[in-house]
């Protein structure tokens, strides 16, 4: 069997054993001297291995030495210890099987060395052949193992939330609705599919925007779960920080208030980049040099977990006091845009920043009445480069203040067993969403969160 590059270059097989390897060519050199150098990725590490191919080998002139980028390889030879710089092994090849040809070199769409990000996202499907969308993408596994390890060693059930619902969590009217096409009747014109678009089974459905109503009522029987899944949202919004499709994971502590919330969110971030640090080394120094240089430093900062806490209130007059002027107005009551978040975290305090207790007003209907009447128990986690990245809160457990809140932003009885859970055995409770794509954008300095997803989905994106 082939073995990874990753276990080859880490020196978990000794040398003058035969391996093989497979994988793709990034790039070959000729030398004089009678062989070929071809560097071959698979996927596993950052770096490529090298093989040293001779001149004697059969298919030498006829396919070696038209064997470029991109071609997929299999290569069996002896591993040695490598002469040259840069790594601590290479194979010295015995055979090279060309598995599958470039068709045309010139026009492989990835054939140079550098492309841009915006030139990457018209060929999606092949830019997770690039060394960034490589990285992106061990950057991500890893941080999804961390997010489900860090649950599972604290005792958090993983909670799968319904991706069609009936409910809009956040009250801000960006569903997708959710119809069914009666086959029966197949579309004959554009018009005529409108027309046979149903509701589902006769009820108003669309795709979720967040898993956190269900979520809450295993909350209340199990304690501490989670979600994590996919989420939409009708985004209008064309930024840099904005998908119609993304990934969020969702904690709900029960018997908990808003600074054990925070407090959670503050270990969970830690915890993570503790070990994308600790499993990411390569990829995260590639990051760090040709992505964003203060990438490291960044990631050790959040590791160490520090963290400035204020309130709302608080953030308001530090934006107020400031020389800076915003776009937006500031004033208290107003719900911070982010150019106001990025002023607060990366100028006032250059650290991720926990603001909380924001203005009932613009806050969801589940949120915790706070005694002054005028807040509510939210909070956001703001990081430097991106914004917003955490949103969450302790949730309202009283029913009549609970029915009072949702009556005023004229939300009726379909939420009937949501209000149950606040019937029967009501304890104080409390959880938060972290963008996962944010979560990446933010470890590896990507600017674009297009660029940190495999496929985004957004307005006008290409039909990948
Ligand atoms: O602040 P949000 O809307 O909070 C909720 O959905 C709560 N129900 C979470 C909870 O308390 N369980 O979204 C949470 C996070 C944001 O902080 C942001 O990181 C991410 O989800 N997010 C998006 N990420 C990418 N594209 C979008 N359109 C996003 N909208 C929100
Ligand atoms: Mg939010």
């Amino acid at each position: 069997a082939a073995t990874s590059i990753k276990q080859l270059l880490a020196g978990s097989i000794a040398t003058g054993n035969t391996v093989r390897v497979q994988g793709w060519v990034r790039s070959r050199r000729d030398s004089k001297g009678g062989f070929s150098f071809m560097a071959i990725h698979d996927g596993s590490s950052f770096d490529a291995i090298q093989a040293v191919i001779p001149a004697e080998l059969d298919n030498y002139q006829d396919e070696i030495l038209q064997a470029g980028a991109g071609c997929s390889v299999k290569i069996t030879g002896e591993l040695v210890a490598s002469q040259g710089k840069g790594q601590a092994f290479e194979i010295q090849a015995q055979s090279v099987d060309v598995v599958g040809w470039v068709d045309d070199p010139e026009s492989y769409p990835i054939a140079k060395k550098r492309h841009s990000f915006e030139y990457l996202r018209t060929v999606a499907h092949l830019r997770p052949r690039t060394n960034t969308f490589g990285a992106i993408t061990r950057v991500r596994t890893v941080l999804a193992n961390a997010i489900h390890n860090y649950f599972f060693e604290r005792e958090f059930q993983w909670i799968n939330t319904p991706l069609i619902t009936a409910s809009d969590c956040e009250g801000a009217g960006e569903l997708f609705r959710v119809s069914t096409l009666d086959l029966t009747h197949l579309p004959r014109t554009e018009n005529d599919a409108i027309d046979f678009a149903q509701d589902f089974f006769g009820e108003e459905s669309f795709l979720t925007v967040s898993g956190q109503l269900n979520v809450e009522s295993y909350c209340m029987a199990l304690s501490k779960v989670y979600t994590f899944g996919p989420t939409f949202r009708a985004e209008n919004s064309n930024t840099s920080r904005h998908l119609a499709e993304f990934w969020m994971v969702e904690p709900e502590i029960a018997f908990a208030d808003l600074n054990d919330d925070a407090d959670l969110a503050e270990d969970f971030l830690s915890y993570l980049f503790n070990t994308v640090l600790e499993k990411c080394e390569d990829d995260l120094a590639f990051f760090n040099q040709f992505v964003d240089k203060t990438c490291l430093e960044r990631l050790q900062t959040v590791a160490d977990k520090n963290f400035v806490r204020m309130d709302y209130t608080e953030a308001v007059s530090i934006l107020e006091k400031t020389k800076k002027t915003f776009e937006y107005p500031v004033k208290w009551g107003i719900d911070l845009q982010s150019e106001h978040e990025r002023f607060l975290c990366e100028e006032h305090v250059g650290a991720p920043v926990v603001v909380m207790n924001y203005p009932k007003d613009i806050k969801a209907f589940y949120m915790r009445m706070n005694d002054d009447e005028k807040t509510v128990a939210a909070m956001d986690v703001l990081a430097p480069g991106i914004g917003e990245i955490i949103g969450g809160s302790q949730r309202e457990e009283r029913l009549d203040i609970l029915n009072a809140r949702m009556a005023e932003q004229g939300i009726g009885d379909e939420l009937w067993w949501y209000k149950d859970l606040r019937r029967y055995g009501t304890v104080p409770h409390a959880g938060f969403g972290l963008g996962f794509e944010r979560l990446i954008s933010y470890v590896t300095g990507m600017e674009n969160i297009r660029d940190v997803i495999p496929f985004p989905r957004t307005p006008g994106n290409a039909p990948f």
